[in-house]
């Protein structure tokens, strides 16, 4: 695989790139200023904002090189001709939070399953014109057909009690997300077997930064913590998860493209295995608020006990996390700071709607936190002391 067929002059497809992730990595890329040129297919749901676009778009010389597509991935009129022009296919696109999975599983079927599957056939459709001669570049050259990247998670390898998994754990989806995310993988596994289609897959940790939707654990509570308002902790918070920083992930997603195997999957770990109850101790160390505002509130149901990912493979490319989580936490509670007008206008409209069926009866029915002296004595802002929040399976269990 050459590197200079995603490079200079080369255009990507990014699917969900109105989102968290996608986003990122559409600034990042474009901030490069290597000539690559992206279009965005995006059919903006709740969870898509072209404000996460605008640092691009009011750059002229990045929007020169950005094209937004409104639009469905599973809708093969609108997909068939951006595949056909582009290099790479990078799909971030899905429903991704798992409460809503709970709440409203079909969406995730439809994006997850029949979107993935209409991205696939078009590239298909690409290899199959090159293979007749048809797929050519201006000069009339072969153009060799796309790349496609499924951007898939960690959640496929179901909960990890011990260890970490890696990539040719069995998957073992225990939510309607997770599981659509997994049929999402084996389509693609499918695809490069029996059509010779040159896609990878990445399996990413939990992500957190600046854009991230208010629905989920970081930016929910920072969101809340800055209005006093009550921060809801499911069970008793000692679900562990791996956290990794937005550009990471996006990072990770990149050099995967470039240099990742044909037919590979490739687990992108954070480094930063911690409890839910050390996360919030940590983040309202930052924010400067009382752990009072910490409410035990329900479990969700059939809650993933620990995710935690190695990451040999990915090392073994050449890619290295810049981020340690602290500074990440702290890079972050300062962007949610500053970006107020973002978040609530998303804290607007449909979110009391969601906010009361999700939150409504748990938080009425919720008690007080006990500060868990255990995870909170563990926590730090010294980024050299972070590494000390790792998984203790025999102290977490004592600890509540
Ligand atoms: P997100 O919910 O913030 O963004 C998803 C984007 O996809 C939105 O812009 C949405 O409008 C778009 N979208 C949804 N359905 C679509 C459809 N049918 N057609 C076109 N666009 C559609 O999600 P995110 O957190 O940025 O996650 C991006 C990807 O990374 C997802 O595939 C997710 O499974 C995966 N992932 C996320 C995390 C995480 O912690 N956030 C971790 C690992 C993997
Ligand atoms: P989330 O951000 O939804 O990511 P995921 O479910 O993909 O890991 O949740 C992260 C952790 O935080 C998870 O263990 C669930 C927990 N959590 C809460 O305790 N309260 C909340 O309100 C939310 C949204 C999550």
């Amino acid at each position: 695989m050459s590197a200079d067929r995603f490079g200079p002059g080369s255009h990507l497809l990014v699917t969900g790139g109105a989102g968290f992730i996608g986003s990122c990595f559409v600034r990042d890329v474009l901030a490069r200023d290597d000539g690559t040129r992206l279009t965005v297919l995006d059919n903006l749901t709740y969870a898509g904002n072209e404000a996460n676009l605008r640092p691009a778009l009011d750059q002229p010389g990045q929007a020169a090189r950005l094209r937004f597509v409104r639009g469905d991935i599973a809708d093969p009129e609108v997909v068939g001709p951006l595949v056909a022009d582009a290099d790479a296919v990078l799909n971030f696109a899905a429903e991704s939070h798992v409460d809503r999975s709970i709440l409203d599983p079909e969406a995730f079927l439809r994006t997850g399953v029949i979107g993935v599957h209409v991205l696939l056939d078009a590239c298909r459709r690409e290899a199959a014109r090159l293979a007749s001669g048809e797929r050519r570049t201006p000069a009339g050259d072969p153009r060799p057909a796309p790349r496609y990247l499924q951007v898939s998670t960690d959640e496929v390898y179901g909960s990890v009690e011990t260890g970490e998994s890696v990539e040719s754990d069995p998957l073992a989806p225990r939510s309607p997300y997770a599981a659509s995310k997994a049929a999402g993988e084996l389509l693609v596994r499918s695809y490069v077997v029996t059509h010779g289609i040159d896609a990878v897959v990445t399996r990413g940790s939990n992500t957190y930064g600046p854009y991230h939707h208010p629905e989920k654990l970081i930016p929910l509570f920072i969101t809340n913590a800055l209005e006093d308002q009550p921060l809801p902790l499911y069970g008793d918070g000692l679900q562990q998860r791996d956290w990794l920083y937005v550009s990471d992930h996006a990072g990770a997603i990149d050099w995967v493209l470039r240099q990742g195997r044909s037919g590979e999957t490739y687990n992108i770990p954070g480094a930063a295995e911690m409890t839910n109850r050390a996360v919030v101790a940590l983040l309202l160390e930052i924010l400067d608020k009382p752990w009072s505002l910490v409410r035990t509130v329900e479990d969700r149901p059939g809650h993933d006990r620990r995710y935690a990912l190695d990451g040999t493979r990915l090392a073994a490319l050449g890619w290295h996390n810049t981020v340690d989580f602290a500074d990440g936490l702290r890079r972050t509670v300062d962007w949610f700071r500053a970006n107020e007008d973002w978040w609530r206008a998303i804290k607007a409209g449909d979110w009391d709607a969601y906010y009361e069926r999700q939150y409504g009866r748990r938080l009425a029915a919720s008690s007080a936190a006990s500060l868990n002296p255990a995870a909170s004595s563990a926590v730090s802002l010294n980024p050299a002391a972070s590494s000390a929040v790792s998984l203790n399976p025999a102290g977490s269990t004592a600890a509540d």
